[in-house]
């Protein structure tokens, strides 16, 4: 069967990786059997330039219709002076919402010897294994009302953080999904000591784990979780929170991992997935052919496992990843033992260890 995957490129090194992000897609699609359609549209700034919009329409009928979406990045700091629902980072708030993608993964863990690129010390990182499952079509990033009001000098503006039962019931059971699949550890942060919303946030997740047995549920305040994230991240194997929290803790986490630029996601929803690297536009560095590209190039793992149900040929992409960090890193990771190499020279080198490497293994223990 032909399945569909349309690229959002979106801003500055959104192309770049998503370039060399396709080369994997194309060949692992070869290697699992799956014939491909891809077609690319427009988000972001650049959609807003170019159609009047960052979400144009007919990116939106292309998202509807795709298996699977890869997105590259949004954002630049020209059009940080747009009004809320011109700005590039609203067509991909409003694309989760549409296409109702609630459930968002962000597996963070160190590959091969990148452990010397964290700026944590190695002893604390070596082996970090964790997944942040962020809410991701709620709470304050969504809530009503919203707006600043008053005269200039005079202005208050405020945002509301809301969230269902049955919104933070379907979260927090991916949660315990994903913990059963891995480590069943499942820790559930959020700030009930002050918010309402986070007392009805964790004694949903209470109910819930009656359904789970086998899963050992904590609880975590955000701030404790942040500071245990950097003083013991071991300690964690799946955490489940809301959108803001769930946003602040995946950077955390990413940085456990030497770099953002390593951190790759799935965002799911019943009907529809999108997978796109955590890092954003990195207007600074764009155009000079040095991002990154491989948390994009990981998302194309994900989008195997969680789309195309083949696990083996994220695992074999992950190989191949490690395989060429032992010799080649980007300069967000570079050390000095290995060599400098540029955004398109890595996706090249990933390439030829994934298509050199034999029929990819069976995916047995490896972890979502
Ligand atoms: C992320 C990003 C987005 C978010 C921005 C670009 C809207 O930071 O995916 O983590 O805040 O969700
Ligand atoms: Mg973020």
């Amino acid at each position: 069967m032909t399945k569909r995957v349309l690229i959002l490129p979106g801003d500055f090194v959104g192309p770049e990786v998503t370039a060399q992000a396709l080369k994997i897609l194309l060949a692992a699609a070869d290697m699992a059997g799956i014939e491909l359609e891809t077609e690319e549209a427009s988000i972001g700034g650049g959609a807003y330039e170019e159609h009047g919009s960052p979400l144009p329409e007919h990116t939106l009928e292309a998202a509807r219709r795709a298996d699977a979406i890869l997105l590259g990045a949004v954002g630049g700091p020209q059009w940080d002076a747009l009004p809320m629902d011109s700005k590039p980072e609203k067509g991909l708030l409003r694309l989760r919402e549409e296409l109702d993608l609630y459930a968002n993964l962000r597996p963070a863990r160190i590959y091969g010897d990148l452990v010397d690129a964290s700026t944590l010390k190695k002893e604390i990182v070596e082996g970090t294994d964790l997944m942040v499952i962020r809410e991701l079509t709620g709470g304050i990033y969504f809530g009503k009302p919203r707006e600043i009001v008053g005269s200039e000098g005079r202005r208050t503006a405020r945002n509301t953080m809301v969230y269902s039962e049955s919104e933070i019931e379907r979260i927090v059971r991916v949660g315990f999904d994903i913990a059963s699949k891995r480590g069943k550890r499942l820790c559930s942060v959020d700030k009930s000591n002050v918010l309402e919303v986070s007392v009805l946030w964790r004694d949903v997740a209470r109910r819930v784990s009656q359904d789970f047995p086998q899963i050992a549920l904590e609880h975590l305040y955000v701030d404790n979780a942040a500071m245990q994230l950097v003083r013991d991240p071991k300690q964690f194997d799946t955490i489940v929170t809301g959108n803001l929290f769930g946003d602040i803790l995946s950077d955390v986490a990413a940085m456990l991992t030497g770099s953002i630029g390593m951190l790759p996601s799935a965002s799911l929803g019943e009907n529809h997935a999108l997978y796109e690297p955590v890092h954003g536009s990195a207007p600074d560095i764009a155009g000079k052919d040095v991002a990154n590209p491989l948390a994009a190039i990981l998302s194309i793992g994900m989008m195997f496992r969680y789309t195309f149900d083949r696990a083996d040929i994220e695992d074999a992409i992950v190989s191949a990843v490690t395989e060429v960090l032992s010799t080649h890193r980007t300069p967000d990771i570079h050390t000095g033992k290995t060599r400098l190499a540029g955004c398109s020279e890595m996706g090249e080198l990933v390439l030829n260890a994934l298509t050199r490497a034999p029929l990819p293994r069976p995916a047995v223990g490896s972890k979502p």
